[in-house]
């Protein structure tokens, strides 16, 4: 759906937003004469009130510009904070989309509302419906536009801009965490990285080959089981003009998790096609920088691999010997992130001065009992990189909840036979997690690591800004971190 801001507009749909026990906006009322009153009319003659989340719906005469008029709850205008701004653009197009018009025309008072408005809009205007072959036209989403119709133009474009820009990198990591695993794997998710060149992103590829090189055989193994080769993403976005210290992203992407030799259940097992989705953040994010031509410097690296049950497969018992070094006893085949996120750490590390160090990863379902849909885990010891994040996260509503690390937790991951082992144990699963990859984290280095697996993807009622199952989390949140703390 096309977004686009205009002084007026000839739309089939006319949208006004009503605060609640308010009046009807200045801009409604020459449609309301025209009508003879029947926007009043919608104000009275039934339960719509202005408040948060009503619309009345009323049929325009003929002869008439626009062919039906929307007034949507604006809720108390006093505590319209961005997530109700985003409520009221994501409404409007949850209850139209279908309608059967084409163009939505939404009349705003004030132009600084025009970004959130329209990002709640355009991220609740997704759609994955690429593989229903049998859709008929009336299944399919009616309107292509919508005009934010407000008098500061320029104002309401500025605002949108950057918005617009990260809604592009959410609406790729949904696409990426929706896509089914036979169709991304870690060879078809690396050729896709290389469409972010057309943004100016530079994009290297590491096959196999080229990681086993390196001694990256921690991430090597967990994709030892597959008949897909096993990729390391590297993205770079150089947006400072200068060759300054870059900011690190990366992420998890195991394209599909079966858990390995250590097999997890069949239930449910179809959910780990998102087991990529802090790759899918990562490469979101970049998008998102990227579009807006963002003034610095990032550098995002994916780890692509394929955890399957094999003759090949690693086994519990194995030792694997890291790119750091340091050896690993793997207990469960299932606990197979934290062995890609280790080398890919130290990879870049290796290769860059990361200026701070972000991870994400679909790591622990501990992180989904602790926190449950709403929050992310946060694992840092860095105070002042974990208020940078939590602030970024409730200005864009990916909100982030801090948990502990300690050493107490690293003790768990001792092994009788290497420097440590995958697991902790069953207490504390996501903090273990959390302490093992702490270990491949050089000393002074500001790093934290965000568990996504609550937060990726969602089954279920879900809020109308947020219509597939995956939710595409991050792209906004590392944006915001971004914007706000390490651009010039
Ligand atoms: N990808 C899973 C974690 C996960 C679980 C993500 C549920 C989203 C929803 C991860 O690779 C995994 O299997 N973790 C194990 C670790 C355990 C073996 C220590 C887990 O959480 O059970
Ligand atoms: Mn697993
Ligand atoms: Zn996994």
């Amino acid at each position: 759906m096309k977004i686009t801001f205009a002084d007026s507009a000839k739309t089939d749909i006319v949208a006004f937003i009503v605060n609640k026990g308010g009046e009807l906006p200045a801009a409604a009322k020459e449609i309301d004469s025209a009508s003879g009153g029947l926007l009043s009319e919608a104000m009275t003659g039934g339960r719509f009130e202005g408040k948060k989340e009503q619309q009345a719906f009323v049929v325009l005469p003929k002869g008439l510009a626009a062919k039906r008029a929307v007034l949507i709850g604006g809720g108390d205008a006093k505590k319209r904070d961005d997530r109700a701004l985003e409520a009221i653009g994501a409404g409007l197009l949850k209850a139209n989309a279908n309608s059967g018009f084409k163009s939505i025309g939404l009349h705003i008072a004030d132009a600084t509302d025009a970004g959130r408005v329209g990002l709640g809009a355009k991220l609740a205007a997704y759609r994955f419906d690429t593989y229903f072959t049998k859709l008929k036209a009336d299944q399919k989403p009616s309107v292509t536009s919508l005009t934010i119709v407000t008098d500061d133009v320029k104002a309401a474009k500025a605002a949108f801009a950057p918005l617009g820009a990260s809604a592009d990198g959410t609406y790729l990591a949904r696409d990426l965490v929706n896509m089914p695993p036979n169709d991304l794997n870690p060879e078809t998710f690396a050729e896709k990285l290389k469409d972010l060149s057309k943004l100016g992103v530079e994009v290297e590829i590491l096959g196999e080959k080229a990681l086993a090189k390196l001694g990256m055989n921690s991430m090597l193994g967990v994709g030892q089981g597959s008949r897909k080769e096993s990729q390391l993403g590297i993205m770079k976005w150089n947006g400072a003009g200068d060759d300054s210290d870059p900011v690190i992203l990366v992420g998890k992407g195991v394209c599909f998790d079966t858990g390995g030799i250590s097999l997890k259940p069949g239930a449910g097992m179809e959910d780990m096609r998102g087991d990529m989705g802090g790759a899918a953040a990562v490469t979101g994010a970049i998008c998102a920088l990227a579009s807006r031509k963002a003034k610095v410097n990032v550098v995002g690296l994916v780890g692509l691999v394929e955890n399957m049950p094999d003759g090949d497969a690693i086994r519990p018992g194995d030792i694997l010997t890291s790119a750091s070094g340091q050896t690993i006893e793997v207990q469960n085949t299932d606990a197979e992130g934290r062995l890609v996120l280790c080398d890919v750490l130290w990879y870049a590390q290796k290769h860059f001065k990361p200026k701070a160090m972000v991870d994400l990863a679909t790591l622990t379902g501990a992180i989904v009992v602790s926190l449950g849909h709403h929050h992310a885990g946060l694992f840092t010891a860095d105070d002042s990189l974990a208020g940078e994040l939590t602030a970024a996260g409730l200005i864009e509503g990916e909100r982030v909840w801090r948990l502990p690390l300690g050493s107490e937790y690293d003790r768990l991951l001792k092994s009788k036979f290497a420097d440590m082992r995958n697991i902790g144990g069953r207490a504390a699963g996501s903090i273990t997690a959390a302490q093992f990859l702490k270990r491949f984290v050089n000393d002074g280095v500001k790093w934290a690591h965000l568990d996504i697996a609550g937060v990726a993807w969602v089954d279920g009622q879900k809020e109308a800004i947020d219509p597939s199952w995956a939710s595409g989390f991050g792209p906004r949140l590392l944006d915001r971190w971004i914007a706000e703390n390490y651009e010039s």
